[in-house]
């Protein structure tokens, strides 16, 4: 598999971060962690990822706007590309010495997302794709589950943190779903939820309140390997709604499905 310049800059600054989280991993007492929310930890680990990243990327392209989840948004000369930038997804996961993380680059090319990288350093997972190209874990091109029976299937999700999210509602939907499904998963970081969507150990998977950098990549990552993705409505607004539904085409409809039922 050939990847392309820009792939190979956003591959090597997620291998750079990651390596960087992997030291991090387990030296918790010594990572400053402070709260955004309740129960919505940041470390010095998010910090010192997020800054690798960005210095790796915008040394290779000066001009593109940023979007990374510490440090917001940062301008670029060039109103054509973005980066979206997740440098610890899972940090939850990361202060509880879980080995379930990642960091996740997505390029943004006139509002669409036209490459997208998720490392896992932990399992020395790296998941990339390329819009039209394909998605891959490591050398292995991926295709999405091929089961068509929800009594078949496992189901990721999400539960917001503390504060933030609908409770009520995510408990409707599991109580809903968790009747019909072989499995329910919740493993705690929403990029790799959608990797393995993409890499078929998730049939299907859906959650609310994310931001674009949980999505931006990973939304790329399922559709190249073949599956749909959509916000809980159908439509695009993944971003604006903060909500994401993703699976095979027929998976991907029952689930939008039972998750409406769900809601009444
Ligand atoms: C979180 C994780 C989690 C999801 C949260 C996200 P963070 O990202 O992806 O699985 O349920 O909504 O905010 O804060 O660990 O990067
Ligand atoms: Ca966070
Ligand atoms: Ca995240
Ligand atoms: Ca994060």
């Amino acid at each position: 598999m050939a990847r392309s310049a820009i792939l190979n800059v956003m591959v090597q600054a997620a291998i750079k971060a990651g390596r960087s989280l992997a030291r991090d991993f387990g030296e918790v007492e010594n990572l400053q962690v402070s709260r955004k929310g309740p129960s919505d930890f940041v470390s010095a680990a998010d910090h010192n990822a997020e800054k690798i990243v960005r210095t790796e990327l915008q040394k290779a392209r000066p001009g593109y706007g940023l979007l990374m989840e510490e440090s917001g948004t940062i301008e670029g000369d060039d109103p054509q590309h973005r980066w979206i930038v997740d440098p610890l997804d899972g940090t939850t996961n990361f202060l509880h010495g879980i080995p379930i993380f990642n960091v996740s680059i997505a390029l943004e090319r006139e509002g669409t997302i036209v490459a997208g990288v998720i490392y896992n350093p932990a399992m020395d997972e790296l998941y990339t794709a390329e819009r039209g190209q394909g998605a891959f874990l490591n050398d292995r091109r991926l295709r999405v589950a091929a089961r068509k029976s929800l009594p078949d299937c496992v189901i990721g999700t999400g539960i917001p943190f503390l504060g933030v999210g609908d409770h009520a509602r995510s408990l409707k939907e599991i109580r809903h779903v968790m009747g019909e499904v072989a499995g329910l998963r919740r493993c705690g970081a929403a990029a790799l939820d959608l990797a393995w969507t993409a890499a078929g150990r998730f049939d299907g998977y859906w959650e609310h309140g994310l931001s674009p950098w949980d999505m931006a990549a990973g939304l790329l990552m399922v559709r190249e390997a073949g599956g749909y993705v959509s916000d809980i409505n159908g439509g695009n607004n993944m971003f604006e709604s903060r909500s994401i539904v993703a699976g095979n085409e027929q998976i991907h409809g029952q689930l939008r499905k039972l998750l409406a039922n769900a809601r009444g």
